[in-house]
């Protein structure tokens, strides 16, 4: 990463395989949707299929749908669930195969994600499984989405109280990115979403982690400029990581920083609080954790603690801390047993260890929550 955060560009291939993979793009309407796609996947005949949720679906799919009716697409349907995670598991994948199979799409066709995480991981998943695999494409409307699960090809589903616990590898053939569907985003949806972008700072960018200190309140008042350079260089952090590591055997698993504690959290408390809010107590655990094992020193943890409070991360304190260290246990990030855990030697420098043991776990935990009453 460079020490330049505001350029000029709005757009960023990525690779796979060291090949040419899919663009991301960064815009500002959905003015250019149907061009971009129809440049990589040729609508001409083919069938199109709009994946969104009711949330979404009220904001944006009569747009998005008209631009599509209006190429020279053979078909454009769409399929709308229940917003929410709860609707992320393979009954709403079998409806929406079923919807496929009644429509006849065939391997040619196309689906577009349109919506967050839960769309995309979702829709990603039925293309990469819909006759083994049809094209998709990613349109991720919150800021969650825009600047981490669009990207990198992770698609799939929960499996009962199991996070993503089935899915498969699947690159989207582009990424479309409208900077301004985060205007149509509540504020605590919107400021959870800074909860991966806060992360990209902590695990490897430590000039990034110093801007978005800097322009707390342009990311807050949503500046238009400040916002796409904020998303731009995340998806930059994700690329890069994703480029080296695709499929997770290295390198990959440190943007599981404060998704360890963070996910465990967010199962105990029923999914009441944000993916990234859970994120953000995960991360303020994980630098207590480094710091009790004179890794990092007080002073660190508490620029971390001040990141998250700025951008109003709530306090998260309601769970049994037993049971938290034994819901890490089922996480996937487990490797023989023993948790993968991901630290900081310093803001800007994550490392993967195996050595965090559940007394380690419990102790951050009763500290995080004396500290709170
Ligand atoms: N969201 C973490 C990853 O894509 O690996």
């Amino acid at each position: 990463m460079n020490n330049e955060i505001l350029l000029d560009k709005d757009r960023l291939p990525v690779r796979y395989d060291d090949k040419p993979c899919y663009d991301i793009v960064f815009k500002d309407s959905f003015a250019d949707l149907v061009s971009e796609v129809d440049s990589v996947v040729n609508l001409e005949g083919r069938k199109v299929c709009i994946v969104t949720e009711t949330t979404v679906a009220k904001h944006y799919l009569e747009e998005v749908k008209s631009l599509f009716c209006n190429a020279s697409c053979d078909f454009v349907g769409d399929f709308t669930f229940a917003a929410g995670e709860a609707s992320k598991n393979l009954d709403v994948v079998r409806d929406l195969y079923e919807y496929l199979i009644l429509n006849k799409f065939e391997r040619r066709d196309i689906l577009i994600a349109l919506g967050g995480g839960v769309v995309g991981d979702l829709t990603g998943y039925a293309a990469a499984t819909y006759l083994r695999g049809v094209d998709f494409i990613q349109v991720p409307t919150s800021l969650l989405s825009q600047v981490d699960s669009s990207i990198g090809g992770k698609t799939g589903v929960d499996f009962d109280s199991y996070k993503n616990m089935v899915g498969a590898f699947h690159m989207p053939k582009l990424v479309y990115i409208n900077i301004s569907t985060l205007n149509t985003l509540s504020a605590r949806e919107y400021l959870s979403g800074m909860g991966e972008v806060i992360k990209y700072g902590i695990i490897r960018d430590r000039v990034f982690f110093d801007w978005i200190i800097e322009h707390t309140d342009e990311i807050k008042a949503l500046d238009n400029n400040i916002v796409k350079a904020m998303v731009y260089r995340s998806c930059d952090n994700k690329r890069e990581v994703v480029e080296e590591d695709p499929k997770e055997q290295g390198v990959r698993a440190l943007l599981n920083f404060g998704h360890t504690l963070g996910h465990a959290i967010e199962k105990l408390t029923n999914f009441q609080f944000l993916h990234g809010e859970c994120v953000g107590v995960g991360s303020i655990l994980a630098a207590g954790i480094a710091r009790d094992l004179g890794i990092i020193d007080d002073n660190t943890v508490n620029t971390i603690k001040d990141a998250f409070s700025r951008f109003d991360f709530p306090d998260i304190t309601d769970y049994d801390i037993d049971t938290v260290v034994e819901t890490t246990k089922s996480d996937k990030k487990m490797s023989k047993g023993q948790i993968k855990f991901v630290l900081i030697k310093s803001i800007g420098d994550a490392f993967l260890s195996l050595d965090v043991t559940d007394d380690d776990m419990i102790k951050v935990l009763k500290e995080y929550k004396d500290a709170r009453g």
